[in-house]
């Protein structure tokens, strides 16, 4: 069975306000994308798709790298992870079976060993599995006043973070499915839910940040630094 990767990038970075979409920007001399796909790159994957938007002015100044190819992207990341798995689906060398990565163009600073060891653990589960991190924090929920209505118990709570690691054709029809039902899902991990799976989460380093705001540049060029020490 083979490993494949998809990277939506095809974000405006809105949060982020910068003059360019924030997967372009300069991290240690380098785009942030870049420093994603030679990440995946790193990983026994065969090969990446990342989702561009039509009007991508950027992508052309990054250097070639091998096993990349790009798939148009839609309006939402869901859209984009699904025209990539489409790309992928036309490739002769891909079967149903194989597993696919859905990896966050903005989250440069992914543990590659975490990667594998994501791999590894998911590889023992039918359906798939996704990087995630434990609840640090006493959790709220608040009424639309911000004022609390109750404390929520972090025991079993985590923050969902990407790769995503599902099976290629099985993720396609979930978010096919959820798509032609007009259920907005924000991950991978959702769409494989609403089909009746329980996909597994497996612990994840906390360097491995989504950068959505201006203060995330600093931190992520910090932790890029110390992985590279
Ligand atoms: N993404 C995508 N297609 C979209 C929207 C998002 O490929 N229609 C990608 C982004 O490029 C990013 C990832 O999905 O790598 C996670 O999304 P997010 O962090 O929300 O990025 P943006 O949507 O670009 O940022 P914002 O929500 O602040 O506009
Ligand atoms: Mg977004």
């Amino acid at each position: 069975l083979n490993y494949w990767a998809v990277v939506p990038a095809a974000g405006v970075g809105q949060r982020m306000g910068s003059a360019c979409p924030k997967q372009y920007l300069s991290l240690l001399g380098k785009p942030i994308l870049q420093h994603t796909l030679e990440k995946l790159l790193q990983t026994n994957v065969q090969g990446v798709v990342v989702s561009l938007a039509a009007e991508d002015n950027y992508w052309s100044q990054l250097p070639t790298l091998p096993r990349v190819w790009t798939a148009p992207g839609g309006t939402e990341r869901s859209d984009s992870v699904r025209h990539a798995l489409e790309k992928l689906l036309t490739f002769p060398e891909v079967k149903p079976n194989d597993w696919v990565l859905v990896h966050d163009a903005a989250r440069p600073c992914v543990r590659v060993s975490d990667i594998q060891n994501l791999m590894q653990t998911v590889a023992d589960y039918p359906i798939g599995g996704l990087l995630a991190n434990p609840v640090r924090d006493t959790m709220k929920r608040a009424d639309t006043q911000n004022c609390v209505t109750e404390t929520v118990s972090r025991q079993q709570l985590w923050h969902a973070l990407t790769p995503q690691m599902f099976r290629l054709q099985l993720l396609y029809d979930a978010l096919t499915t959820a798509a032609i039902q007009g259920y907005p899902v924000t991950d991978e991990s959702q769409a494989i839910e609403l089909m009746g799976y329980s996909p597994v989460l497996v612990s994840s380093h906390p360097d491995n940040i989504k950068i959505t705001h201006p203060d995330d540049l600093a931190l992520a060029a910090l932790f890029l630094q110390q992985q590279n020490n």
